[in-house]
């Protein structure tokens, strides 16, 4: 399969989970391109069997690039299959409000695109770490959604 990564980092922890991400699924034989968001445009990564977005949370949300980005890819791209990892300090489930996670899914049903899931990992502080053991959750995660 044809698999797009793109994702949006201040500090680095979403770059290491789509390098990780990236590197699973090609052991296990699909084509892999990763992107920094910032480095493409949605018609340079168009036409992908399965896309998977790596994002902080900033203030509650998605920050504002990969909004925008998904915004204009979802003009451009309309079907096919995606699924997000969103990164995000450990905040107690009652008070996870899954807004960032929300925001991408909303953002994206303006396409065809089927919702293969989301998953979140937890940052041990703004800048990292991202918790222990992460590495296998994004495994366990893939192997559901592609
Ligand atoms: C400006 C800023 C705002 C943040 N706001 C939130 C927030 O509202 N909720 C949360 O859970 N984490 C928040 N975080 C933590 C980041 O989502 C988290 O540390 C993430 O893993 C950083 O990913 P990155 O290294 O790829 O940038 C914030 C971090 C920054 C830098």
């Amino acid at each position: 399969m044809k698999v797009i990564i793109i994702y949006q980092t201040n500090y680095g922890n979403n770059r290491i989970i789509g390098q990780y991400a990236a590197s699973t699924l090609e052991a296990w034989g699909h084509e892999v391109d990763l992107h920094n968001v910032y480095d493409i445009t949605p018609n340079e990564v168009k036409g992908a069997d399965f896309y998977l977005f790596c994002s902080p949370t900033h203030m509650g949300k998605a920050p504002r690039k990969i909004r925008s980005f998904l915004k204009a890819f979802a003009k451009v791209q309309k079907e096919g299959k995606y699924a997000t990892i969103v990164t995000g300090l450990p905040i107690s489930p009652e008070k996870r409000d899954g807004r960032t996670e929300e925001m991408l899914d909303t953002i994206l049903s303006e396409t065809f695109m089927t919702d293969a899931g989301s998953l979140r990992i937890n940052s041990l502080n703004i800048k990292g770490p991202l918790e222990e053991g992460w590495e296998k959750k994004v495994d366990a995660f893939l192997e559901t959604v592609i």
